[in-house]
């Protein structure tokens, strides 16, 4: 979908977060829609728009209707964190966006509302990202020499799948990568476009086909990785050995295979596609804004001169950090969530039946203008800490919130920053003159077209290079 630049001249949107008791009881004003769809066929076709232009008619509260389903959009922190956080108990995580990802992960941590989500602690893997960050650098060196296009898009999939296939199940996945790759794009496509005909399960389509043939060809990854694991007698004190001797403490049983490949396969997923996504975005802003590139790297030369970055090194170079968290607050990877009102509440002064869905945004919330100065502006050091001050923490939620906060946001953090800080030491990314750059929100935020780029030396200056926004 093109996704036009937010108009500045246009009016604030409204905004209903002060006004709580003055519309009480209210529903919360929303399109039309088609008489019997509803905003179904634009929530399909283009939902940042959607999204997008009833928060600028309506406000921050903004009903809508898809199909038969009642959805409420909220774009105000305070709102946001009363369903994340304070009220989280009213709002789970069953609802139709989650039917057809709990197809493919089974009762897998992403999806489930059970028990074993919390259980998973993910510790730092900082000398594993940057070598596998290096490996891919060495293949990178003729790209480099000879000036050859490539799709960052591919390369950044292909890195965060090995890291995190080596750091949580110690298991190397690169002849896969490939597979991985179609496959994921197939479920993701699939799971991003609600399609009227997935309603009728009944009826085989080749589109289901395809759905089936992706999650069989990443099912038989999966059982690669455990089947090797039962096989070795070396004992790995990773993830999986955790997962394969987790003893249930209520029924003294441990997961059965069905469970094990769940959590596997959320993980593997979970773990790569968003982090991949927000390296690719990090490149393109890096490449439109040649000042915040040259920023970087001085501060990766300055600080780390040819020496590869360690964990340790991290908060010596905040300048890379606030370059991830300001990609990730313009393209958040994980562009929204939603959850289900399981009882009647009240929000910003409006009545929330059960049953209602609620959609969050972070991509919209991060362009909120009330809390983001000239929101499309690509602005690192906004995150600095004066800066950051009073700030609500519900305004930037890139890993969602409250207690089902992203449980892999510190290695998400740590792996791009090491990651960027790697990689630029070396090299600036450039985007190919004339690559049309367009968003794709699926379930992950991805780049349409790839994103096509080319390698110079990081030392070579921007002087030269003339910042295109492109059109997206
Ligand atoms: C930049 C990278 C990442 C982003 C932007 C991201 C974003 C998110 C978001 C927004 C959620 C919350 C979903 C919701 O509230 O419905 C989430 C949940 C989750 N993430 Fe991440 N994530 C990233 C990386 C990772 C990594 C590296 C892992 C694993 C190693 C991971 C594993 C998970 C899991 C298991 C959940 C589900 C937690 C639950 O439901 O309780 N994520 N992620």
């Amino acid at each position: 979908m093109k996704v036009t630049a937010p108009d500045e001249s246009q009016s604030e949107p409204v905004s209903a977060a002060g006004v709580a008791g003055t519309t009480k009881g209210a529903t919360p004003p929303g399109p039309r829609g088609h008489f019997l769809l509803g905003s179904l066929r634009e929530v399909q076709h283009e939902p940042l728009k959607l999204l997008y232009d009833g928060f600028r008619e309506h406000g921050d509260v903004v009903r809508f209707r898809f199909g038969a389903t009642r959805a409420f959009f909220l774009a105000h922190p305070d709102h946001i964190r009363h369903v994340l956080h304070d009220n989280h108990r009213n709002y789970d995580k069953h609802n139709i966006d989650y039917a057809m990802l709990r197809r493919l992960l089974g009762n897998g941590l992403l999806t489930s509302d059970g028990a074993f989500w919390h259980r998973q602690r993910v510790a730092g893997f900082c000398g594993l990202m940057v070598d596998s960050t290096l490996e891919m650098l060495e293949r990178w060196e003729a790209l480099a020499q000879s000036g050859e296009p490539f799709d960052a898009a591919v390369e950044m999939a292909r890195l965060t799948l090995t890291i995190v296939a080596k750091a949580l199940f110690s298991a190397d996945v690169s002849e896969d990568a490939e597979t991985i790759g179609a496959a994921l794009t197939e479920v993701n496509r699939q799971l991003g476009e609600f399609h009227l005909l997935d309603m009728l399960w009944m009826i085989p389509t080749p589109r289901k086909r395809r759905f089936r043939d992706a999650v069989r060809a990443l099912d038989r990854v999966v059982d690669k990785i455990i089947d090797q694991r039962r096989r070795t007698t070396h004992r790995n004190e990773d993830l999986l050995s955790m997962l394969l001797d987790a003893v249930d403490e209520e029924t003294s049983q441990t997961m059965t295979p069905r469970q094990v490949r769940d959590e596997v396969l959320t993980l593997l997923l979970a773990g790569h596609e968003t982090t991949a996504n927000a390296l690719v975005w990090t490149w393109y802003l890096l490449s439109q804004n040649p000042e915040a590139a040259d920023k970087l790297h001085h501060e990766v030369t300055s600080v780390l001169g040819e020496r590869a970055p360690s964990g340790l090194e991290l908060p010596r170079l905040p300048y890379t950090r606030m370059v991830v968290e300001e990609s990730m607050r313009l393209y958040p990877p994980a562009w929204a969530v939603s959850r289900n009102a399981v009882g009647d509440d009240e929000i910003g002064g409006y009545r929330v039946p059960r049953k209602t869905n609620i959609i969050i945004s972070s991509f919209i919330t991060h362009r909120h203008p009330a809390f983001w100065e000239e929101p499309e502006r690509f602005d690192p050091e906004r995150f600095s800490p004066a800066r950051s001050e009073g700030r609500p923490n519900f305004a930037y939620l890139p890993f969602g919130g409250g207690p089902r906060i992203c449980i892999g946001n510190g290695f998400a953090m740590t792996e791009t920053q090491l990651v960027v800080a790697t990689v630029a030491q070396r090299y600036r990314l450039r985007l190919v003159p004339g690559h049309p750059v367009e968003l794709h929100p699926l379930i992950t935020l991805r780049p349409r077209n790839g994103m096509r780029m080319t390698l110079r030396p990081a030392n070579d200056g921007s002087a030269t290079e003339s910042p295109a926004r492109a059109a997206h």
